[in-house]
């Protein structure tokens, strides 16, 4: 992993993301959460405060060491009792299947290489009845935005450490072993429009 994955990346997420304007989401999705609850691509651990104490247990997913050196702090601080695992989520993980009431997504589907791969395994650990919830940024359905998202795309996986900004979200959970159960669909505000369309909802096992 060069400096730039490692030491540079966390310190620009664990600033642009910590805005108001996404922690206004965060809340939303996080707010009922509970029990066994596993999150992919936890990042610096932003969303800690957003989890309520209705969640019995947190296992935590990255593959990015810097990421969980930023995170280290918040972990230590929180109430949660939390497992950290660093691996790919579209790997094969060390957990048992049938095993989580909820997997938490935030701004994580667009970095994941083979996020088909990922939501097969998403599905594997789920609980028959358990949810996935998440909000993701991707494709917009406007044709002058999402062409600008294709030009940038090659760039923006550069500078963003491999994230997408062109990746259908709902097609690619629909493709899945899981049933999309909600799918809201709109901009953020406040975000430039190649970066802000928005998927947030949940799907079911
Ligand atoms: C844009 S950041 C979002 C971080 C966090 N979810 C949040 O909401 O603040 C994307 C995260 O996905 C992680 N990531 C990248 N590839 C991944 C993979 N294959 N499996 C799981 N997480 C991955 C990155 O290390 C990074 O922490």
């Amino acid at each position: 992993m060069g400096i730039y994955s490692d030491r540079l990346f966390p310190w620009v997420i664990d600033k642009l993301m910590a805005r108001e304007v996404m922690s206004e989401q965060r809340r939303q999705v996080l707010e009922p959460v509970k029990g066994d609850v596993l999150e992919i691509g936890f990042g610096t651990g932003l969303n800690l405060p957003f989890y309520s104490s209705a969640v019995d247990r947190l296992t935590i997913v990255d593959p990015n060491a810097g990421m969980h050196r930023r995170a280290a702090k918040r972990i230590n601080e929180s109430p949660l009792s939390i497992e950290s695992v660093q691996l790919r989520a579209d790997d094969a993980l060390p957990l048992d299947e049938n095993r989580f009431d909820t997997v938490v997504s935030t701004w994580t589907m667009c970095s994941i290489p083979d996020l088909s791969r990922a939501l097969v395994e998403i599905s594997r650990v789920l609980k028959p009845g358990g949810r996935l919830v998440f909000v993701e940024h991707g494709l917009s359905p406007e044709k002058s935005v999402a062409s600008w998202q294709n030009r940038l795309n090659p760039i923006h996986r550069w500078l963003g450490d491999g994230c997408h900004l062109n990746r259908d979200i709902a097609q690619f959970i629909s493709g899945s072993p899981l049933a999309l159960e909600k799918c809201d669909q709109f901009y953020m505000r406040d975000t430039p429009r190649f970066a802000g369309w928005l998927y947030r909802g949940t799907a079911t096992k």
